[in-house]
């Protein structure tokens, strides 16, 4: 295969895993996902920035077969795209690892990569090619402490890491923004959106580069960076939209009569609904829902005393994401008893969120307990005012 040309000296070597169906053996991947690398060619040196996922390390190796290597930059320690460094360096023995103190220290403990094979820099340092110089930009926990980027001087390029990545596995060299907006979510709900304070201030650092391209190490490069830039400030900076996530299980139809009053409710009423069943569930889409949502409605039926083991997955999950969300509240049924209120609220301490008051009926709901659904709606749809509306993407109303 041949490395693809993003401008001049510049090429993805994109390895591509079409088949790929979960990332972090958690995340569903309905478009596969890619490990990009990038080559760097000097009128003196080559760089390579990053390399693949082992498992696909024979991809990479066939883009390199006629290239010369002198350095092998290293953003990230993270297998998917140091994990194929000690096989590289068998190939190019001569070649240093570039990277930061804290990423060279987990390369050693994560690899095993001896010590001499390092070059370290600093925030801000400089490595000249010869008519091409790479800055080295710390881009710390987006999404781990010792992420860094490159930004490429006089090409304009920043290769960003998972930083703008996207799980999305194609042979266009370049993201086309309807094709890359949901695979760029999927990848920031779960990598990025806990870790949103330290993406707005590392947006903040990269406001005074100029940007022509940004090549993340997941998906296509961005031709238009206002548009990678935008999108990221809009999940991790923006407030939460005039959006209500019910994401439930029904055993009997106790809770689905909730759900249904509830959600026809919210939509009469203006507020955009997503309604995810829990049942069989994509794990990456309550995690995009999650990214916008200023409410969260969780519907249980109560097994054995506490909510539904599925439903209790799904909390725990949303608690990991820490997603921006401002109102939660719980709605179920029971048969005779149950603690599925207490049991939930306990699972999701790190949602800094107003509880809105939780109504759990016995048995098949009454239209008493309806209107309890009509008044949940009138409180979140006022509690809504003022928020923006959210997108289209997935949503019922
Ligand atoms: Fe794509 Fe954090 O590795």
């Amino acid at each position: 295969m041949k490395p693809s040309k993003i401008t001049e000296g510049v090429y993805s070597l994109r390895v591509n895993h079409f088949n790929r169906r979960l990332f972090d053996s958690l995340i569903p991947l309905p478009q596969g996902t890619s490990y990009n690398a990038y080559l760097v060619k000097g009128s003196e040196k080559t760089a390579l920035l990053d390399t693949a996922d082992p498992e696909k390390a024979e991809v990479l190796f066939d883009f390199l077969k006629d290239e010369k290597v002198d350095y092998i930059v290293a953003h990230h320690a993270e297998q998917d795209h140091s994990g194929s460094i000690p096989r590289v360096l068998e190939k190019y023995p001569q070649a240093k690892v570039v990277t930061n103190p804290k990423c060279r220290e987990f390369l050693m403990t994560h690899l095993h990569l001896p010590a001499d094979k390092f070059i370290e820099v600093k925030d801000g340092e400089t490595l000249s090619l010869g008519g091409k110089t790479l800055e080295f930009v710390y881009l710390p926990w987006v999404h781990w402490p010792e992420t860094m980027g490159t930004y490429l001087r006089e090409d304009k390029v920043l290769f960003s890491c998972d930083f703008f990545g996207s799980h999305l596995a194609t042979g266009e060299l370049f993201a086309e923004e309807h094709l890359v907006y949901e695979p760029m979510k999927r990848y920031f709900a779960e990598i990025m959106m806990p870790f949103r304070s330290n993406i707005k201030s590392n947006l903040e650092k990269l406001a005074k580069y100029r940007l022509e391209f940004i090549a993340p190490s997941h998906g296509p490069v961005h031709s238009d960076p206002k548009f990678a830039l935008d999108v990221y400030r809009d999940w991790a900076v923006s407030d939460a939209k005039n959006k209500a996530l019910v994401a439930y299980i029904s055993m009997h139809g106790s809770t689905y009569a909730l759900v249904n009053r509830l959600v026809s409710r919210l939509q009469e009423r203006g507020v955009c609904v997503e309604k995810i069943n829990l049942d069989q569930f994509d794990e990456g889409r309550v995690a995009m829902a999650l990214v916008d949502s200023a409410t969260v409605v969780i519907g249980t039926p109560t097994v054995l005393t506490g909510p539904h083991p599925k439903v209790v997955y799904a909390a725990h999950l949303a608690n990991l994401l820490r997603p921006k969300t401002k109102y939660v509240s719980i709605i179920g049924s029971f048969g005779w008893a149950g603690r599925a209120v207490e049991t939930l609220s306990g699972l999701i301490p790190n949602l800094k969120v107003e509880v809105l008051k939780p109504t759990l009926v016995k048995g098949l709901p009454t239209e008493a307990d309806l209107k309890q659904m009509d008044e949940l709606a009138d409180l979140i749809a006022e509690k809504h005012k003022g928020l923006a509306a959210c997108c289209a993407d997935g949503c019922l109303a």
